[in-house]
């Protein structure tokens, strides 16, 4: 079985760390706050979730976003957001990346994409996963009656890396908040982690991508699912078809989420 993951920081850090308690459980009528704390407890599925069967895998976040970066908590939209990610100074990435790529999308998409960071294409345009990464991305997502239009894409990490190299902890706690931000604003029903990187910086752990797949982990109280990166599937035509399962799960606890939550709204 898989441990609670407590604590916010660069990857790898936390696996092994004391548990700090699950996020916030949904109620089926309201969204959970994104970056509300978490409280001591076991970890829980809301009865919602529970009802998939699907196993309950990890529960990470427990920093606010106030408490990491006041200014980033209180910007007001998403283009704001946008706007303080293209002044950032928070790392060194500002100086060696063309443009800024905060992210796109719906701005209150019920389905949320986050990937690792921008590569060369993203870089050029100061768009997410455009490349051929990103048009696989666009045909998973059309697999699973979800455009782009209807989805927020963005990565970990707001300014590509240098020749593509690894994320860095500091690039990632500094980063942190922009993403806390963003699910705060745009308040998901469903996290699609794409790729390792995604996933064990999310979750605070540093356990295989094959163990996190198949449960429904929460990330400050919303639902994660965890699924290879578009790009290694161009690399791997093996790992296709555990994706589509990923996608298919994602697409379930979508479906499961919003049903709840109109049928707590009619009660
Ligand atoms: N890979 C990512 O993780 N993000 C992008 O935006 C593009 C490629």
């Amino acid at each position: 079985m898989l441990r609670r993951a407590g604590a916010e920081g660069p990857r790898g850090v936390a696996e092994g760390s004391p548990a700090t308690g699950p996020a916030a459980a949904p109620t089926e009528s309201r969204r959970p706050a994104a970056g509300a704390p978490a409280p001591a407890g076991s970890a829980s599925l809301p009865t919602w979730l529970e009802a998939l069967g699907v196993p309950a895998g990890l529960e990470a976040g427990r920093l606010r976003v106030a408490e990491l970066a006041p200014d980033i908590a209180v910007l007001p939209s998403l283009d704001d957001l946008a706007a303080h990610v293209a002044a950032c100074r928070g790392c060194a990435l500002h100086a060696s990346a063309r443009n800024p790529v905060p992210g796109e999308g719906n701005p209150q998409a019920d389905f949320l994409c986050v990937g690792e960071a921008p590569g060369a294409n993203e870089d050029e345009q100061g768009r997410p996963f455009v490349g051929e990464a990103g048009q696989l991305l666009t045909k998973i997502l059309g697999a699973i009656q979800l455009s782009r239009a209807d989805v927020f894409i963005c990565n970990v990490l707001k300014h590509r890396p240098p020749g593509n190299r690894d994320p860095q902890p500091d690039e990632v706690l500094a980063c942190q908040p922009y993403l806390l931000r963003q699910i705060e604003l745009v308040k998901p029903r469903v996290i699609l982690a794409l790729g390792r990187f995604a996933a064990q910086t999310l979750l605070q752990t540093t356990t295989a991508i094959g163990a996190l797949r198949g449960r429904v982990h929460r990330y400050h109280g919303v639902p994660l699912i965890v699924t290879y990166h578009p790009a290694a599937l161009l690399r791997n035509e093996a790992w296709k078809r555990p994706t589509w399962d990923d996608v298919k799960l994602a697409r379930r606890v979508l479906d499961a989420a919003r049903a709840a939550n109109s049928s707590a709204g009619t009660t």
